[in-house]
């Protein structure tokens, strides 16, 4: 219930992604001038920028009811038209990871997006036959981490496309003051700052460590967190200045010191410090690449100058 009090209800209140939050204003009033639907939106960006959170606050805004349902959990036709079925003229459905859609049901996707109907295969051998099921005007929003992911039919198909971005220091500043008030906790401008600047561009993680902060805090029995208690208890959940964390490290320390700084694949580095290559490419890697200790190039990754300075190495004389 904590986690989806700290879940803004309107656009004004949802802090940062102001390029998409400002375009999605001229849709929502558009579409609900018209009375009709919104348009498909597809949201993409890495984990914990609120994709989920921006899904309900425009459904909100619309004044419609949500549906939150996720690609891997759709595995037939029959699943999705079920939930499609059930939806009121111009009500959301949400599919966060929507690149993980098995493909017979992004298939059955592309009509209902379209034109809003379904073609479904009933029956087996000679008496098959397709039965036409019309549906109600919807609204899908998409998520993914990876839009490269989508097959170019299925993103077409989104009328609004948005790249959420990793958020500045003063946004996350912003959201930080913001959930240490629905805490009812004080905390000093330096100690919001710092969480800000250690949560590597992402609200879910300044939220989670906020909470942490605070069970120190409360347990040190301090009225409110100052900065102290912030770089007592980030040092203590072994997380650096720059926000990263004993995986990000890892991986970094493991391409110096057997890599020669790289360049290494992402398989070979995922095979290397026991992680699947998909947190990796989408949890690790954009943000080591955001802050420049990473690079991407043809025939692998690659340690940047600034990576080797920042793990305490000196300069690769190699490069
Ligand atoms: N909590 C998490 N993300 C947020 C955002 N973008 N705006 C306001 N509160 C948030």
């Amino acid at each position: 219930a904590i986690e989806m009090s700290l879940r803004p209800q309107l656009l004004n209140q949802y802090i940062g992604q102001s390029d998409i939050k400002n375009e999605l204003q001229v849709y929502i009033q558009a579409a609900t001038q018209r009375e009709e639907s919104l348009d498909h939106v597809l949201l993409y960006g890495p984990p914990g920028l609120g994709k989920t959170t921006l899904a309900m606050v425009i459904a909100n805004e619309m004044k419609v009811n949500i549906r939150t349902t996720s690609g891997p959990a759709i595995d037939k036709p029959g699943d999705l038209l079920s939930i499609l079925n059930e939806l009121q003229p111009g009500d959301v459905l949400f599919i966060d990871e929507i690149h993980r859609l098995p493909k017979i049901v992004e298939e059955m996707l592309y009509s209902a997006m379209e034109d809003f109907f379904v073609d479904i295969i009933v029956g087996q051998g000679p008496s098959a036959h397709p039965v036409h099921f019309p549906l109600p005007p919807f609204t899908l929003i998409g998520a993914t981490t990876q839009a490269g992911a989508l097959s170019a039919p299925l993103r077409d198909r989104f009328g609004i496309v948005a790249h959420m971005k990793y958020y500045s220091p003063e946004e996350l500043d912003n959201i930080v003051k913001r959930t240490a008030d629905i805490f009812k906790i004080a905390i000093s401008s330096d100690a919001a700052y710092e969480v800000a600047l250690r949560s590597r561009g992402t609200p879910r993680i300044a939220n989670r460590l906020l909470k942490r902060i605070r069970d120190f805090a409360q347990v040190s029995s301090k009225d409110g967190i100052d900065i102290e208690i912030v770089r007592y208890a980030l040092n203590l959940l072994k997380v650096d200045n720059l926000g990263l964390d004993d995986t990000d490290l890892k991986l970094l320390k493991t391409m110096i010191e057997y890599y020669d700084g790289g360049p290494v694949g992402l398989n070979t580095l995922a095979a290397n410090i026991g992680e699947e290559t998909d947190t990796i490419a989408e949890m690790y890697e954009p943000y080591l690449m955001q802050i420049g200790l990473l690079k991407r190039t043809a025939r692998g990754r690659m340690v940047t100058a600034k990576g080797y300075e920042h793990l305490g190495y000196p300069e690769n004389p190699n490069k």
